[in-house]
């Protein structure tokens, strides 16, 4: 990213600093760093989003009834920046997520920022946080939008306003294993989504909706769960914060996005770097019976990047893959991926913007 965007109003009291930040890249994990600034703009129901504006990061004021409180008309969005050892700054396909957030708005009957100013007011909100981005190969800056329903309701209705808020975080590795093997649960109770519901959108609600499994699994010693379909309760439908692949010889499936599937941008994109790479790759519906038999399964999504599973339990009995270290298939793609996003290798599919 080289200017500020147009679509962004920087308040008088705001200027890029520059010092350099007290932080250790050496062990940043996948938690909240405070930031210098955030972006935020408004609108009421009907209308749309005006010019936004840079601020201090720091507290939002919020009616208790605001509709996001209440009744949680919410969404949110992930992506990352990264650093080039020349020092420019990359970002790996904003686009996508501004389309995304426009599906879920529609959703959740809200309005949403159009692909144009979304991506301007990332870049703005990136660049005005440029000293937190980590140093190449010391991770991402990670860039959340929210999309919420401020206006207070008290009947169930849409709300009459709405905010549009951009704060960034830099991060490392989303699971503690880092790029070691996770160990999933298959979880036969709890469902993440049912055909019909939100599990399509970014909305806030599914995330709050597993953490019950996911806790229980973390404290029997599992990194995250993984949740089957709601109807047949066979399926694969995807892992807490991230999509699921499952790799048997030169075959790849994931499960196909059928409503019910968040379909996340590190999703499509393996698809098509994998494709790239002679595998074929299909998306279907995605038995337990296949998952067992893999002969290796990785996970991804914005935070996790690509994650190898290192081991699956279901029903109380456990498989594992890849041996002790990670799946070959796993790390080539990983590898690849990672490489196209630090700018490391030729961007033939036009991904990364500068
Ligand atoms: C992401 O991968 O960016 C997500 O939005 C998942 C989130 C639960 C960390």
């Amino acid at each position: 990213t080289s200017s500020n965007a147009s679509a962004v109003r920087t308040s008088s009291a705001v200027s890029t600093r520059s010092e350099s930040v007290d932080i250790d890249w050496e062990t940043l994990g996948f938690g909240l760093v405070h930031t210098d600034y955030m972006y935020i703009t408004k609108c009421s129901q009907g209308g749309s989003f005006s010019e936004g504006e840079l601020v201090p990061f720091g507290y939002i004021e919020i009616s208790p009834s605001a509709g996001v409180l209440n009744y949680g008309q919410g969404l949110f969005e992930g992506l990352k920046a990264y650093r080039k050892v020349d020092g420019s700054i990359l970002l790996f396909r904003p686009e996508e997520n501004a389309a995304r957030m426009m599906m879920g708005a529609e959703r959740m009957c809200m309005p949403s920022p159009s692909v144009s100013q979304f991506v301007e007011a990332v870049k703005a909100t990136v660049l005005a946080n440029e000293r937190w981005i980590p140093p190449p190969g010391k991770g991402s800056l990670y860039i959340r939008p929210l999309l919420m329903g401020s206006g207070s309701v008290l009947g169930l209705a849409p709300a009459p306003e709405y905010t549009f808020l951009i704060y960034v975080s830099p991060v490392g590795n989303y699971f503690k294993e880092g790029l070691s093997p996770i160990n999933l649960i298959v979880e036969t109770a709890m469902h993440r989504a049912s055909p019909g519901g939100t599990g399509s959108v970014k909305t806030i609600g599914n995330y709050a909706a597993v953490l019950k499994a996911q806790s229980a699994a973390k404290a029997r010693g599992y990194s995250d769960v993984l949740y089957l379909d709601s109807v047949h309760k066979k399926y694969l439908e995807e892992v807490s914060s991230c999509n699921v692949f499952v790799v048997k010889g030169n075959n790849i499936s994931t499960p196909a996005i059928k409503g019910t599937i968040l379909p996340g941008i590190t999703r499509k994109s393996i698809i098509d770097v994998a494709r790239s790479q002679g595998f074929q790759v299909e998306e279907k519906a995605v038995t337990v019976d296949e998952l067992l038999d893999a002969d290796e399964v990785f996970c991804t999504g914005t935070a996790v990047v690509v994650s190898p599973v290192g081991s699956i339990t279901y029903l109380g009995k456990s498989v594992s893959y890849g041996g002790s270290g990670v799946g070959l298939v796993s790390q080539q793609l990983y590898t690849a991926l990672t490489r196209l996003q630090m700018g490391l290798s030729e961007d033939k599919m036009g991904w990364v913007i500068e």
